[in-house]
């Protein structure tokens, strides 16, 4: 019986999380933490050896339509849940993956893209597909990027809003990422800086900053220049926390990580789940965040996307 074996790469939000809601820029590297997601034809679907629940599998749910016949998905993980790593759109992703080639589909990856952002617009109200690109390019994306900005992939459209994702390259760099143990829902923090904004034209001037930002980080990337880039995070972090998205236990692991670090930020929603470091002294970085209480770990970027597993 056929079996068809696919994994997909968590991700870290490098610039403009939440400021890629309004349409500014932002920009994602895959990581070197998989999910993958083994299927086969079965009577009925199952995930982990139990049958699919639509509540405890929300993601598989949606996306069984895909497949033309019950399956049994076996997955395996090495992205912590709930840490803002992007571990729903690497299961997505590796998901669509095997099912596209089971089905003989020929899926390209911007529909794979698109598929895998709409399993996490329809049970996670995900406000931008920039988990799930990331996850289905690899390396390095942006979203809303200037155009001549990289290597264009592919658009996403719902609903009355359209995202550009194109291709980033990125220089060789190491980051250590800090767990806060925290899980904070995307939801409610996306709404927190709504809210803001639209009360506030002083959080409108911080979105744009971000936005700014983003784009000055795209050129410091583009010129391998990490010093620069390190700067522009440490500020990005701080707009972020006038934004309010962020909070004590990140602000620590940020504060302590700076001491060896070209820059370190929250990344992704924030509230909990992670932050980042860009440095060369990555076990000194993981020392004073595990001493702070947080999970570290060094990740290495540059990683394939979604693909099948031989
Ligand atoms: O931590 P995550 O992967 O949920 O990142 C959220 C990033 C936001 O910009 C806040 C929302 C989004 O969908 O882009």
């Amino acid at each position: 019986m056929r079996t068809v074996r696919a994994s997909a790469p968590g991700k870290l939000i490098i610039l403009g999380e939440h400021a890629v809601v309004y349409g500014k820029p932002a920009i994602a590297l895959a990581i070197d933490r998989r999910i993958t997601c083994t299927v086969s034809r079965s009577s009925e679907t199952t995930v982990n050896g139990r049958v699919m629940d639509a509540d405890k599998h929300p993601y598989f749910n949606h996306m069984m339509k895909y497949s033309s016949s019950p399956l049994k998905i076996e997955t395996e993980s090495d992205i912590p849940s709930g840490s803002g790593l992007g571990s729903s759109a690497a299961l997505s992703a590796s998901f669509l993956k095997a099912v596209s080639v089971m089905e003989d589909t020929c899926t390209d990856n911007r529909k794979l893209a698109t598929d895998a952002f709409l399993a996490e617009y329809t049970v996670q109200g995900r406000a931008s597909p920039l988990d799930t690109s990331a996850s289905v390019h690899g390396n390095g994306i942006s979203l809303n990027g200037p155009e001549g900005s990289g290597e264009y992939l592919w658009d996403i459209s719902v609903n009355e809003n359209k995202w550009t994702v194109r291709d980033v390259r990125i220089p060789e760099m190491t980051m250590v990422i800090g767990y806060t143990g925290l899980h904070a829902a995307t939801g409610p923090l996306v709404e927190k800086v709504r809210r803001y904004k639209d009360k506030c034209k002083f959080a409108s001037d911080i979105v744009d900053e971000i936005g700014q930002t983003t784009v000055d980080g795209m050129n410091a990337l583009s010129k391998g220049d990490i010093v620069k880039l390190g700067d522009l995070m440490t500020r990005d972090h701080k707009l972020l926390s006038i934004l309010g998205v962020s909070c004590n236990e990140l602000n620590k692991l940020v504060n302590v990580s700076l001491r060896h670090s070209y820059g370190a930020k929250l990344t992704g929603a924030g509230g909990g789940g992670s932050m980042i470091a860009l440095t060369d002294e990555p076990e000194k970085v993981c020392e004073a965040i595990s001493l702070r209480g947080g999970t570290p770990f060094i990740v290495k970027t540059g990683v394939h996307g979604a693909g099948v597993e031989e």
